[in-house]
């Protein structure tokens, strides 16, 4: 298989399903308060049920110190063997399914029950020790950020080729990875498998469950629960088309392929996953390039100078600023506005936010207005 994230071809032990076209995320962590909203209101929607106490498809933790399952991610950057990056960006190391034991398809690891127990570990601890008394001065010393996670919907699914069921599929008319709850057995291979952790484990129903990407949602042309309710306006999903010809007014395209600011977390697992972040521009560039990969310092300076950039703008505008899918979208004069599929419009916003004064005293119901303290 050719994976395009890690630049070279890669074992995958499974036929390759290609979608006619791809579900992808973008979430700009800069902008991430960790409000929780998305975790809620996805919780609410598909997992208030028995059994799914301690399955969150969407969750945010605080990096580094962060994870649900805990230590999700460090525990398989452990074992990865020599995880380089070449000079010409592609990937040395060894992928999931290249690094695995005799009999095992994907490399992986399955967490205790205890692990499921601290969603919320590490919340806004930073790295290093603050002085007493110290200060905001502009400049970020310590640091931490949010980091939102759900599924993937990876183009190689781990889950899915670890599962001897069979019961994992990636849907051909969008590539939303799902569990046929009624194929499952619950070995749990694909909890074992996903690098993510983002299958599940229901112990009441002895079936998994993972992140459905709201596809009631997508098939009705509206943006995910996690997206259109998140309160900082990170996330925006639609769709890419085929990799070799990205489309100039497809925002996602645009942000993903063309001005490549938000980056794929982990791509060295090889999974290809389909959620692309923005990096947060003032974490170290060590910690960020192991977390997003090689081009994580040309992002970040892509993303500084956004305000030059009147087309990256424009794409950056539309987030959360519609329940609706963005299909294409154009930079005009004083707007951005985003279309449907039909190309009818569905969302236009200014670059710059009117600002409007009121008068101190209003004639019209015979009252002033001023500030109180
Ligand atoms: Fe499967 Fe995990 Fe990828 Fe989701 S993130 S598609 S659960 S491997
Ligand atoms: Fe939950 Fe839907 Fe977001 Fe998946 S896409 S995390 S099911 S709200
Ligand atoms: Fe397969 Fe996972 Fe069920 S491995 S059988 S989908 S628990």
């Amino acid at each position: 298989m050719n994976n395009s994230q890690l630049k070279r071809k890669m074992e995958y032990p499974y036929e390759e399903a290609k979608p006619r076209r791809q579900i992808a995320y973008v979430f700009d962590t800069n902008k991430c308060i960790a409000c929780q909203t998305c975790t809620v209101a996805c919780k609410t929607t598909w997992t208030a049920g028995r059994g799914e106490e301690t399955i969150f498809f969407n969750n945010v933790e605080t990096k580094p110190y962060g994870g649900y399952p805990l230590r999700w991610d460090v525990n398989l950057l452990r074992e990865l063997k020599n995880q380089r990056w070449s000079a010409d960006g592609s990937y040395e190391g060894s992928t999931i399914f290249e690094q695995t034991a005799p009999g095992e398809r994907v490399r992986g690891w399955r967490p205790a029950e205890r692990d499921y127990a601290y969603p919320n570990i590490g919340e806004d601890e930073v790295v290093g020790m603050l002085e007493k008394g110290a200060f905001f001065n502009g400049m970020h010393g310590s640091w931490m950020f949010y980091l939102a996670r759900i599924c993937n919907h990876c183009s190689y699914p781990a889950c899915l080729a670890a599962c001897p069921r069979k019961a994992i599929y990636k849907r051909e008319e969008d590539g939303i990875v799902l569990i046929d709850q009624s194929r499952c057995r619950g070995y749990k291979e694909c909890v074992k498998a996903c690098p993510y952790k983002k299958t599940f484990y229901n112990m009441v129903t002895r079936v998994s469950e993972k992140c459905i990407g709201c596809y009631p949602l997508i098939e009705k042309g509206e943006q995910p629960r996690c997206v259109t309710t998140c309160i900082g306006k990170i996330r925006m999903q639609g769709f890419m088309e085929d990799a070799k010809e990205p489309r100039k007014d497809n925002p996602i395209d645009m942000i993903v392929r063309i001005r490549k600011v938000a980056l794929p977390l982990y791509p060295q697992y090889g999974t290809q996953p389909n959620v692309y972040y923005v990096p947060p521009i003032h974490v170290p560039s060590d910690f960020l390039m192991q977390m997003f990969g090689p081009s994580v310092k040309e992002a970040v300076a892509t993303y500084r100078n956004i305000y030059d950039d009147r087309e990256l703008l424009a794409a950056f505008l539309l987030f959360g600023n519609t329940t609706k899918i963005i299909h294409s979208y154009r930079a005009e004069d004083h707007f951005a506005v985003g279309y449907n599929e039909l190309g009818d419009e569905i969302v236009r916003i200014p670059y710059t936010e009117p600002v409007h004064v009121r008068a101190y005293y209003d004639e019209k119901i015979g009252t002033y207005r001023h500030n109180t303290p």
